[in-house]
């Protein structure tokens, strides 16, 4: 699995320059740090998340940086299809077009499969909510991103591109998060499931997989249970995004951010995912225990 540094990660970003990028739960972690990486390299940006406060700040840094002309924010709850229709509509109203989808918006595990407190002596049902935004909400999004690709009416409409928010639970699964390991494991599915599409019509479809962040889903009780391991560098992950959307030699593959010690892509298009790819090479390990 190739390593790359955060150089290699950058040589192609010139790529999204004058591209519009829409970005689900950009309030925060991920998808404000790469609105921010994404304006820097030139691109415009439409933002949405359900924290208005958070997205207002997002969409303040990226004015602040860049003026007012760079970013549109709409609240989205990703859930709602009709919230994510308006946000892709204001995006194509502003800036002409869409041409990159982060759906990005997520949340750790709500509720527990195996936590039945209150059920009395008949069994409840679920709490879906994970599931609804971590694996609905991305399915939606999904589909958007190929309506607009499909309608796109530019002769050459350049660079288009899926980029998903993979985590290592992807491969894995999450303890104590069975809809968040299922929803995470899904985007696989799903970057299956349109391989053949996205193949003839010229899209990317990509996936950027972090391990532990700090980041707005990780609250203050946080325990790493694999300290050696170190949280993964937000600037390591912001380098995996651009270089999944932008590297033109490869596509359908995941890129991931599985330590402190920086970013590798994943040999693989899209048919032949397993998870012995996800794991270092035995001599780079950082921890005989990983
Ligand atoms: N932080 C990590 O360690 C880590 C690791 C792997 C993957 N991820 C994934 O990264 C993505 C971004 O999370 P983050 O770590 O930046 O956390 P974060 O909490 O900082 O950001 C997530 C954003 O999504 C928004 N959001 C939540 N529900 C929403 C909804 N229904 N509609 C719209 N927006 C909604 C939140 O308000 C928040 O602003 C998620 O998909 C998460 O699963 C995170």
């Amino acid at each position: 699995m190739p390593s790359l540094t955060r150089e290699q990660c950058l040589a192609y970003g010139s790529r999204l320059k004058e591209r519009t990028i829409l970005i689900t739960g950009a309030g925060s972690g991920f998808g404000r740090e790469t609105a921010l990486a994404f304006a820097n390299l030139g691109a415009k940006v439409v933002l949405g998340d359900v924290n208005l406060t958070g997205l207002a700040e997002t969409v303040q840094m990226v004015h602040a940086a860049h003026g007012s002309g760079v970013a549109v924010s709409a609240k989205c709850d990703v859930t709602a299809w009709d919230d994510q229709v308006a946000l892709f509509d204001l995006g194509k109203k502003t800036f002409g077009s869409i041409d990159i989808v982060l759906p990005n918006a997520g949340i750790s595990e709500v509720g527990l499969l195996s936590d039945h407190a209150g059920s009395g002596d008949r069994p409840t049902p679920p709490d879906m909510t994970t599931l609804e935004v971590d694996l609905i909400g991305v399915l939606y999004t999904t589909r958007l991103a190929l309506w607009h690709f499909e309608k796109d009416t530019r002769v050459d409409p350049g660079l288009q591109c899926v980029c998903f928010t993979g985590s290592l639970s992807t491969f894995y699964g999450a303890n104590n998060g069975p809809m968040y390991g299922a929803s995470k494991a899904g985007i696989l599915g799903i970057v299956k499931g349109i391989l053949d599409h996205c193949q003839d019509s010229g899209i990317r479809a990509v996936t950027v997989c972090p391990y532990f962040t700090k980041t707005g889903l990780m609250t203050d009780d946080f325990v790493h249970p694999n300290p050696k391991q170190g949280m993964c560098n937000m600037e390591d992950v912001v380098a995996a995004f651009v270089v999944s959307i932008t590297d033109p030699d490869h596509n359908f593959g995941c890129w991931l951010i599985p330590d402190a010690q920086g970013v590798f892509r994943m040999e693989t298009t899209g048919q032949l995912v397993g998870a012995e790819g996800a794991r270092r090479p035995k001599a780079e390990k950082v921890s005989a225990k990983l």
